[in-house]
């Protein structure tokens, strides 16, 4: 039998195996992003935002926030809109990550939840630039993502762990230390890995108070 590889989130079938699928630790990770967050969240932009699921847990936090919620899939974007109903503090929109990004008004918190390490390593660096000029001063950038393992063997057990027999061939994981590094030269204060656990990271940034 040959099995089909399901790589692209345009799949209504790949999007069903990852919204069924569980990911170990994934609500503590989560948790400490919400943390992470200013105690005032007016507006926040979640990246690769799938069906919200990170979004709506901000907006549940931050009661009355503005949200804006992008990603490149239909089917997810879909799932996102019947997550959100009629919700008019929040606005979904489809945008591809591996182009600049096309909003313009400052954010207090910008997120992202197993969506940056999509993208190659030379737009991960671009993007943290972009998400540094798009943040008000003091605002902070919380990413919640896969990064590579210390080991083979690490990876091996990330990958049972979460349910996968095979790599995800649309994968681009960037190292730890790298990401830190990159978003230090974006301009970021501040920066930290707020947990981990194999290859989930979550990544927080601060953009100083006094730029
Ligand atoms: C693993 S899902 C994560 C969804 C959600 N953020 C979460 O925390 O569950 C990855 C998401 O990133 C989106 N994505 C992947 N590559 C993208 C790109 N180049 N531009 C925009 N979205 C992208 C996918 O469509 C998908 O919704």
């Amino acid at each position: 039998m040959v099995r089909r590889v399901l790589s692209e989130w345009t799949d209504p079938e790949r999007v069903a195996e990852y919204l069924s699928r569980e990911i170990p630790h994934r609500d503590v990770a989560e948790s400490l992003l919400l943390e992470a967050l200013p105690r005032r969240v007016g507006r926040v932009l979640d990246l690769g935002t799938g069906d919200g699921r990170l979004l709506a847990l901000v907006c549940s936090r931050h009661t009355g926030a503005q949200a804006v919620g992008i990603d490149s899939s239909q089917p997810m974007l879909a799932r996102a809109a019947e997550r959100f109903g009629s919700c008019t503090t929040v606005e979904l929109g489809v945008h591809d990550l591996s182009q600049p990004l096309a909003v313009s008004v400052p954010f207090d918190v910008v997120v992202s939840g197993l969506a940056i390490h999509h993208l190659s390593d030379e737009r991960k660096r671009a993007l943290f630039s972009e998400v540094h000029a798009l943040l008000a001063p003091g605002g902070v950038f919380a990413n919640l993502d896969l990064v590579v393992s210390a080991t083979p063997q690490q990876h091996e057990r990330f990958r049972r762990a979460i349910g996968r027999e095979e790599d995800d061939p649309a994968d681009c994981l960037g190292g730890l230390c790298e990401q830190l590094g990159w978003l230090r030269d974006a301009g970021f204060r501040e920066v930290d890995c707020h947990f981990k656990w194999l290859e989930l990271a979550l990544i927080v940034a601060v953009r100083a108070l006094d730029e």
